[in-house]
Formats: structure tokens, sequence, C-alpha cells
């Protein structure tokens, strides 16, 4: 039911592929990526990360912000794509973060592929959860997450997160996470990295 008059400050609906998580071709949607090269000191094998081509793509993300960056109470909507792939022993990942606003929460839900999602608190202490389709997972605030692809195709998740939750990449920076996912025998292994 329409009533009132004048314009709302509603947004109108954008449309994504529920099967694959990728957005259409709407001029709202933003889109970014991160490559090899952008990913100094992120993994535990930098000399291996130093000899791959720097233009190789690790992830790429789409969203859609339908309120300025900073609204409090507002929410965003995105997806990342983290390609298969191995530094080293180490499986493709995001950089990770904690949230600028450190109370702010998440949710992930897996569209295709596998990985795992690393989540850790201010004390350091980590676990993981499997990801694949379907999965969801409630990240609460003062968490840290990451998004390993354990798998042989790309991993996608959509994500919902508030739109002044914000990044604070620096925490993960100067100590990392610690836990890391490595490739062992084929398989992925969880090893502590304190
Ligand atoms: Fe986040």
């Amino acid at each position: 039911m329409i009533t009132g008059h004048g314009k709302t400050a509603v947004a109108g609906p954008i449309h994504l592929d529920l099967s694959t998580g990728v957005m259409g071709n709407d001029p709202r949607v933003e889109r970014t990526v991160k490559t090899v090269g952008q990913m100094k000191r992120v993994f535990l094998d930098e000399q291996a990360r130093s000899e791959m081509d720097p233009a190789q793509v690790m992830y790429a993300m789409e969203y859609w912000k339908p309120v300025p960056d900073g609204t409090e109470a507002g929410l965003f909507f995105g997806n990342s794509t983290v390609f298969p792939g191995v530094i080293g022993e180490e499986y493709f990942m995001t950089r990770g973060h904690f949230h600028a606003k450190r109370d702010r929460a998440e949710f992930y839900s897996t569209a295709s592929g596998t990985g795992m999602l690393v989540l850790m608190d201010e004390q350091r202490c980590a676990t993981v959860q499997e990801m694949g389709a379907g999965s969801t997972h409630y990240i609460p605030g003062r968490i840290a997450h990451r998004v390993v692809n354990t798998g042989a195709v790309p991993l996608t998740f959509l994500a919902c997160w508030p739109s002044d939750a914000g990044y604070d990449y620096a925490a993960i920076e100067e100590q990392g996470f610690s836990v890391r996912v490595l490739r062992r025998n084929g398989v992925p292994e969880v090893v502590v990295q304190l």
C-alpha cells in the first residue's frame, strides 16, 4: 500500500544472483579488487608473494552503500569473492579487519565455494568456522574477521554490516591473526601463530 504524498527517502532495490552472490550491473554498486601486489607482509611466505605477478587479483568486492559512509544506524550490503590459490602453503585470503567502531557486528552468508572464516578477539583468542554454500555467520562486535578460500573454485559470500562500522586494518597489519590456514598434504590445517 502506498500512502501519503511526495517522494520518500526509500532507495529502490538492487538485484543479485542468489546462486552466485554476484550483483547486477547497477550504477549504485561499487566494485573494487585486491591484488597480490597489495598484500605485502600479509602472508607467512613474503618471498613467495613477492615473486608472484603483483597484478593477480586475490579477491574482489561489490558493495551497495545506500547511505553515506559513517551514517549512524544505517546498513551496507555487499559481497566478496576470494579466488582459489596459495602463496607458499598458505591459502588466498582477505586481509581481515576489526571494525573501527569496535562494537559493530556483521553477517556473512556463503553463496558458493568453500573456505574458513577466521575470527579473533582483542585478546588474540581465535576460532574458525567452515564456510560453504548457505553457511551464515554472525560476527559479533570486537571480533576481527578474515576469509580463507580452501577450495579449488572461487569463494563468494554476502555481507551486511553497519554503515558506521568502518575498518581498522592497522591492528591486523601489526600483529596479524593468531591462526593461519595452511595447505598441508593437500588439505587445510589450522596452525596457531601467536
Ligand atoms: Fe567487517
